[in-house]
């Protein structure tokens, strides 16, 4: 049943536009700031090329927030992997957390499993950000 206490989880990913910088830090600082606002929580894995970001909150502000996103011409050929409404947030509290490295093994695991029956392009995705080896979190 949807009603308004329904909580919506997104998991994508997208590929830097070429030639397009961002700042992650005034990028994020934005990002923790509307999703706070928006009772919004999740993850952004980055490589310096791709990203892999999950987010979790109430139906209509996570959708409202994923066109935002998806609108963003810094980053295009987004691929929703993911798109559920769930009982209880999976990952974590954070208004989101930044990772440039995606070795968090329960993240990865959960990745994983929501995209079991994703095409295998969208999988080698995925893998190709858990091959990557050092985590810094900020
Ligand atoms: C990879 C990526 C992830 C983003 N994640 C978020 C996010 O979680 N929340 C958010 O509000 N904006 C996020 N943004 C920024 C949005 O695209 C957009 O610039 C911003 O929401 C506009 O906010 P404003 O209308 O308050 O200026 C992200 C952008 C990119 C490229």
């Amino acid at each position: 049943m949807v009603s308004e206490n329904t909580l919506l989880q997104i998991v994508y990913v997208s590929s830097l536009t070429p030639g397009a910088e961002i700042d992650p830090t005034a990028m994020l600082a934005k990002a923790r700031r509307n999703n706070g606002r928006d009772g919004i929580t999740g993850m952004l894995f980055a490589d310096g090329k791709r990203f892999l970001q999950a987010m979790e909150g109430p139906l209509e502000k996570v959708e409202a927030t994923l066109a935002r996103i998806q609108s963003d011409p810094r980053h295009r050929a987004m691929v929703v992997l993911s798109k559920r409404t769930i009982a209880e947030r999976e990952f974590g509290p954070w208004e989101m957390a930044h990772y440039h490295r995606a070795t968090d093994a329960e993240f990865v695991d959960r990745v994983r499993q929501l995209t079991q029956a994703a095409a295998p392009a969208v999988r080698a995705t995925i893998e190709g950000f858990v091959t990557l080896r050092t985590e810094v979190r900020s």
